[in-house]
């Protein structure tokens, strides 16, 4: 009996301290098992206008609020494009000096374009994205897919080249592969941000078909096909509105026309007024100036809005796409843990280095390195050991190892022959916004470069730009299309000592090769991060054989390229403006149309072995616009050893009532054969992709008649042809 009392009271107690039923169950905005727009809605239903402001401004240098009082969590940001950025302070660019925050340095994404590899870019995006969710980060503030225009933009590194067929097709993989992590891909700089000289003031004038056929579809692809969730808009002006609040881009084109739900974010300093901000499509202002309270879209929107000048359904729109955002990141219970800087993560840096290798030029078979002749190697040029992932602006990395060329070719050779180093010149120590001046003698280094490499068997010279100022570097365009730091004039004398030069050129962008002529061998290695020596040497060894393309052209000399043919107006601009005049032909487009013969043509790049194409048959001869051209070619690999082709597919309409480029990538397969398969190749092409852009209806239109089809190894190196009519 006693017993039972004691059970009853116990019974009573435990009554008494459990919450009444229901009061357990989350509200409807926490409750990650309801539909994120209803949990979007609840939320924004229970904010006062003071922290709906608060979410549409940075609350640091890379962090947003949030709403601590509902326990909605904020969003924290990193730099992108290439790995993870160092933790940065609170209240200043400088670093925090963690000690937890190296990563996985990734190629630069030039290296990931030119592997022609959507697979790639999916694993890049994917392990990039875990490293950033393993790092607490909400929003990766990358990829970057502005589209190359000249060689000199010093950004050029981080974005995907020059054809916008190739960079829709490589940034959507990207993104998913991000996003699949609970972390947003913030796509940047939207748009027309193809110059670094006078970036945050420049208005660029360029026509609605040009924008729509050339600057514009990459973006569009990461936004409807990708899903992106965030997007970043631009320093520079178009249509002389910031792209930060341009009406035009972000309201009409992104938000409306493409049904973007996601968050405009600004870039860092990118806002100039309160009004625009909040009226023309911006939703988060980031920036570096202080106090944070003192932005755009903090205090000064809050008063105008409660002085009645912005009506509030502005800011509430605002609020709804951070808070989106929120629910898909950082309020995201179901996303992965992620990872940081692991193996994994440094076979995919290594996997996307070895394919996006390009080799220029292989004269006399002087590469892969043949080992039972090759005893002595004269490694010359300071990029055969400098740090790569260090400098250039933004993009710097903080990487837990980085493989140098010098390091990579010992491990892989060291024992098998002599391998010797001198750095023949020196550009200074990387120093975003300066250059410290070079640390030796010119002339002494100069010459025992010299020197080694008149006793070695064959000569590894790695030289080409850096993540200086001024080089491959934000804030400021090169000076130069020729190499700099005396370079050109230490590859002739390299080779007036020894003819077996091979020139390794590690940069973002194309340069000019006065010496091309008697340098019997040139490779295209660009930044490849954690892992470049190892993927370098396996190249230079023959232990991997090169597949990667150009992604943009390298002219001959400056004034071949499309934005310097049309003087100061095109490049850099004159009175505040930049006039985009060579329209649509912009890289090989131009090249081809107006027969520019380049120095390497878009879409190059030799292998160890050789490729025979058959001929290129449709499935029909006459589509309906509606329909899917589908051409088949067979490709045979007519050498020894196995590797990799990229079967490109150009189009054109010779019959076209508007001037077009001569040629299109419109189609691309990359295609592993060993030595002697064969295999038909398949290509689609949807008819809609051949479309222009009408100015005269606003519309895309694809217009009928007999198209050519051409593929080829190169948009040079055309080997079959094929045409087929659109009704
Ligand atoms: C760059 C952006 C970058 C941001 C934050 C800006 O200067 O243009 O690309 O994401 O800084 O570091």
């Amino acid at each position: 009996m006693k017993q039972h009392a004691i059970t009853l009271l116990s019974l009573a107690i435990i009554l008494a301290v459990l919450p009444a039923h229901g009061q357990n169950t989350p509200p409807a905005y926490a409750d990650a098992s309801r539909d994120i727009e209803e949990r979007v809605e609840d939320a924004l239903s229970r904010l006062t206008l003071e922290e709906k402001v608060a979410l549409c401004h940075g609350q640091s240098m890379f962090s947003v609020r949030g709403v601590p009082r509902l326990g909605i969590p904020g969003l924290w940001m990193s730099d992108g494009p290439h790995g993870v950025r160092a933790e940065i302070r609170w209240d200043s660019f400088e670093h925090a000096g963690w000690t937890n925050d190296t990563c996985t340095a990734f190629p630069a994404l030039t290296a990931l374009a030119a592997t022609f590899n959507p697979g790639m870019a999916y694993l890049y995006g994917k392990a990039i994205g875990e490293e950033a969710r393993f790092r607490e980060k909400d929003v990766l503030l990358g990829p970057g897919v502005n589209i190359y225009r000249t060689p000199l933009n010093g950004r050029n590194f981080e974005y995907t080249g020059e054809d916008p067929f190739l960079s829709s097709v490589m940034v959507v993989p990207y993104v998913r592969g991000v996003q699949e992590n609970g972390v947003a891909a913030c796509v940047k700089h939207f748009a027309l941000n193809n110059q670094e000289t006078n970036r945050s003031s420049i208005d660029t004038r360029v026509s609605d078909r040009t924008l729509r056929e050339i600057y514009l579809p990459a973006f569009r692809a990461a936004v409807v096909e990708g899903g992106a969730w965030a997007i970043m808009g631009a320093y520079n002006r178009y249509a002389g509105e910031f792209c930060c609040h341009n009406e035009r881009l972000l309201q009409q084109v992104l938000k409306d026309e493409w049904g973007f739900d996601g968050a405009v974010i600004s870039d860092w300093g990118g806002t100039h007024d309160t009004r625009e901000a909040a009226m023309k499509g911006l939703d988060i202002e980031m920036g570096t100036r202080l106090p944070f309270t003192a932005y755009y879209l903090a205090d000064s929107l809050l008063a105008a809005a409660l002085r009645g000048e912005i009506d509030e359904r502005w800011i509430d729109d605002k609020a709804r796409r951070v808070l989106r955002l929120i629910a898909r990141t950082s309020m995201n219970p179901g996303r992965p843990w992620g990872n940081l800087a692991t193996a994994a993560h440094e076979e995919v840096a290594r996997r996307v280095a070895e394919e996006s290798i390009v080799l220029l030029k292989n004269a006399g078979g002087i590469l892969p390195l043949d080992l039972d002749r090759v005893k002595r190697v004269a490694v010359i040029g300071e990029n055969a050991t400098r740090v790569l992932t260090t400098g250039g602006g933004s993009s710097e990395l903080k990487a837990r190892r980085e493989v140098s060329p010098l390091e990579g070719l010992r491990a892989l050779l060291g024992e098998r022959v002599e391998i010797v180093h001198a750095t023949g010149y020196s550009s200074g120590a990387p120093d975003y916004g300066r250059v410290l001046p070079p640390p030796r003698d010119a002339d002494s280094s100069r010459r025992e470069a010299i020197a080694l490499a008149a006793t070695a068997d064959v000569v590894l010279f790695f030289g080409g730009l850096n993540k200086n100022h001024r080089q491959d570097c934000e804030g400021a365009d090169r000076l130069e299309y020729n190499l700099p730091f005396g370079q050109d004039r230490l590859i002739e004398e390299l080779l007036a000592v020894n003819k077996r030069v091979v020139v390794v050129l590690l940069s973002g962008n194309a340069v000019a090769m006065p010496w091309l002529e008697r340098a019997p061998a040139v490779v295209q290695a660009w930044y490849l991060g954690s892992e470049a020596g190892n993927a370098i040497a396996s190249v230079l060894s023959g232990a991997v054989n090169p597949s990667g393309k150009l992604p943009f052209t390298f002219p001959a000399r400056l004034e071949d390229n499309a934005a310097h043919a049309g003087g100061v107006a095109a490049y850099p601009g004159e009175g505040g403006t930049v006039t985009y005049l060579e329209g649509i032909l912009v890289g090989y487009r131009w090249h081809d149309t107006r027969r520019v013969k380049p120095l390497f043509p878009f879409g190059h790049g030799l292998s160890y072995t050789t490729f025979a194409y058959g001929k290129v048959s449709t499935d029909k001869k006459t589509y309906a616009r509606d329909e899917v051209i589908r051409a088949t070619l067979s490709l045979r690999n007519t050498g020894k050893t196995g590797g990799a082709e990229v079967v490109q597919l150009y189009a054109s309409l010779p019959s076209s009532r508007v001037p077009r480029a001569a040629k299109e990538l419109k189609a691309f397969a990359k295609v592993m054969l060993e030595a002697g398969e064969t295999r038909d190749v398949t290509l689609e092409i949807p008819a809609s992709r051949l479309a222009y852009w009408d100015e005269e209806t606003d519309a895309w239109t694809v217009e009928p008649g007999e198209y050519l089809l051409q593929a080829g190894s190169s948009s040079r190196d055309i080997r079959q042809r094929a045409r087929v009519t659109i009704r």
